[in-house]
């Protein structure tokens, strides 16, 4: 873009990271011999079987330990998407002679809200916690529509869009007060895939029961994730078939992608100490230097309960989608709402339960730092960003006054 007196920097600078990572070269290599020599079925009752076996009550083993949970608790499935499935339609399924009524938020990933909506359809009710401004959900309104015929409840440790993190804890303390002694119901999920990389994950600190993990997000592969399952909790397949995973989950079992999704979550719980304060403080290098250079912006998400690598703005005047293609040029990616929605039209669930209005939603931008993120392209993109917004503006006829 010779216009703009820019040059696309000399690699690409990666700001989606809340969509996806690369994969951790680390993890590449755990993975490589399953790809390869140690191609055994888990099943195999000879030597193959038994290592790739052994391989997977390793992973198991390795993930139990952060969770702070056994590693029979652990159950692989084939991504985010089918753990959430799995939680709600398998605990609806299994609990619906105690009662047909679900609670969960307004910005779940579609993962947990189309599984809602799938479920109404089918007769059960459901209650969608709204959230506030900065995307936190009100306690005593969890509180307020816990009813006994209530089986589960399904939170988001931290949203995908905004990188609010939700008070868990405090919401399975509420849970638990309400709980029936008997039949332990309503359950508690948490989606956490968002929270691996940089939060704690003790189920028991944190007071649920079922909680759901991807590799994608925390730089191992795609196509795996696992679901928490509190011991004694009742809940049916989705998948019918052989006998893996306990039963619950049939499939021949994806041993590299979970060799190699337990290697990054290790990798990821490992480094928290060291990696969040450094994301955080070139995240908010990042902040400061949009905020200086562009006006008329406002900062969506909390301000401090927040993703230690997430931006969330909304720039006024411009079209997010046609700044995210500048960027590209540029060699900058980046993501306009969730990754999941925005391939649609629509205007992000998320930005309308925070209450932003139709025409600032449309200029949102989501800027996600990673592990490879530099200074450097945090420079670059601070520049480059400024003189594109100044250019779309320009061109735009549109003059909007809003404040929050
Ligand atoms: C919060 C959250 N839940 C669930 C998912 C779905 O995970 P997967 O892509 O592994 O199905 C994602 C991925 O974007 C996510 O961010």
């Amino acid at each position: 873009m010779e216009y703009l007196n820019i040059k696309p920097y000399k690699t690409r600078i990666y700001l989606d990271n809340a969509a996806t990572t690369p994969i951790d070269p680390k993890v590449l290599k755990e993975m490589e011999p399953f790809l390869k020599n140690d191609f055994g079925n888990p099943g195999g009752m000879y030597s193959y079987g038994y290592e790739a076996r052994e391989a997977i009550d390793h992973a198991r083993t390795i993930i139990a330990k952060y969770l702070n949970c056994n590693a029979g608790e652990i159950i692989f499935t084939g991504s985010g998407t089918e753990s959430d499935n799995l939680a709600i339609i398998g605990t609806a399924k299994a609990n619906q002679k105690y009662g047909k009524h679900i609670i969960t938020t307004k910005i779940e990933h579609p993962a947990v809200l189309e599984t809602c909506q799938a479920l109404e359809k089918a007769g059960f009710d459901v209650t969608y916690l709204s959230v506030d401004k900065n995307g936190l959900i009100d306690l005593k309104e969890l509180e307020k529509a816990i009813k006994p015929e209530t089986i589960l409840v399904s939170i988001m440790y931290a949203n995908n869009e905004i990188g609010t993190i939700e008070p868990i804890a405090e919401a399975g303390k509420i849970i638990a007060k309400k709980r029936n002694k008997e039949t332990g119901l309503p359950y508690f999920h948490t989606d956490a895939c968002q929270a691996a990389g940089s939060l704690s994950l003790d189920v028991n600190a944190l007071g649920v029961d079922l909680l759901t993990l991807n590799g994608s997000k925390i730089y191992g592969p795609k196509g795996v994730g696992a679901l928490y399952l509190r011991k004694n909790t009742k809940i049916e397949p989705l998948i019918y078939g052989g006998h893996q995973e306990f039963g619950i989950r049939a499939g021949t079992e994806n041993v590299a992608g979970i060799v190699g999704f337990a290697t990054a979550l290790d990798l990821a719980q490992k480094s928290i100490k060291t990696e969040v304060p450094r994301i955080k403080k070139l995240r908010d290098k990042l902040l400061s230097g949009i905020q200086k250079s562009i006006k008329k912006i406002i900062v969506n998400g909390h301000p401090t309960q927040r993703l230690p690598n997430n931006i969330h703005i909304s720039i006024f005047d411009i079209e997010g989608e046609a700044l995210v293609l500048y960027l590209d040029q540029m060699n900058i990616c980046t993501g306009t709402g969730s990754a999941c929605s925005s391939k649609m039209l629509e205007a992000s669930h998320v930005l309308r339960a925070i209450s932003l209005p139709h025409e600032i939603i449309h200029g949102s931008l989501r800027l996600t730092l990673g592990k490879n993120t530099t200074e450097k392209e945090i420079e670059y993109t601070i520049a480059t960003l400024a003189k594109i917004v100044a250019h779309l503006r320009a061109m735009s006829p549109i003059n909007l006054k809003y404040t929050r």
